[in-house]
């Protein structure tokens, strides 16, 4: 059992599903009495959410994407997730840091020493209890992409290969935080997945 294991975040390429699962996880802790925040990367404050959108939908530079997303988490860390745990409640968080080693490194190769310099930084005494990796393989991603038909933002729009690493990026941090980590096929049914999940929960408490 890991001790007060209160900070999760969800995890995966696009369309693996940490969205759909979001909603069920904090009802569920809700109801096992848990004071639950739900919160999102990049945005989760109001500046935050104003550069997503730029971070989501203008071209920058790799440098200037991985600055921009400490930027947001910084705000993030100051009046949502640090209020909140302080407060003792819990924290299910959409994308976190795992996301820029995935995304601005496995993606666009930025460097993890300096992903690393910047998070420990930043949050080096505030890391994620517990982060749940929703993976599916890319055709499965595409495909639910599709029918969403939803505009697809810049990341979403990169060639497959890209996508490919961010998957293999975030596999290399299950594999080298297996205590942290806990990967769930995203091919499962919704109804599984949430077995499992449940499961998952039952272990935290
Ligand atoms: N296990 C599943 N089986 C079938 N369809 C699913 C499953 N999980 C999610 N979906 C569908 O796939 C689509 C994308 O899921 P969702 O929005 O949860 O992904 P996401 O991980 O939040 O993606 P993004 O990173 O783009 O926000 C949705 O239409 C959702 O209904
Ligand atoms: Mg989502």
């Amino acid at each position: 059992m890991i001790a007060s294991p209160r900070f999760i975040t969800l995890e995966g390429i696009d369309g693996a599903g940490k969205s759909t699962h979001i909603g069920w996880l904090t009802e569920t802790l809700r109801q096992r009495g848990v004071n639950v925040v739900v919160t999102r990367e990049p945005g989760g404050t109001a500046l935050g959410e104003q550069w997503r959108d730029q971070l989501l939908h203008e071209t920058m530079t790799r440098e200037t994407q991985t600055l921009l997303m400490f930027a947001a988490r910084s705000e993030h860390l100051a009046q949502v997730i640090r209020p909140a745990l302080a407060r003792g409640d819990w924290v299910l968080c959409d994308r976190f840091t795992d996301a820029t080693y995935a995304y601005q490194g496995g993606g666009h190769g930025v460097s993890t020493d300096t992903i690393t310099h910047l998070a420990h930084w930043l949050h080096g005494d505030c890391m994620p209890d517990v982060t749940l990796l929703f993976d599916v393989p890319l055709e499965v991603s595409q495909e639910r992409l599709q029918k969403t038909e939803k505009t697809l933002d810049r990341f979403e729009r990169e060639p497959d290969d890209f996508m490919q690493r961010v998957r293999e990026a975030y596999l290399e941090l299950a594999r080298q935080m297996p205590q942290r980590y806990r990967v769930i096929d995203g091919r499962k049914s919704i109804d599984a997945i949430r077995n499992e999940l449940r499961g998952i929960l039952d272990t935290l408490f």
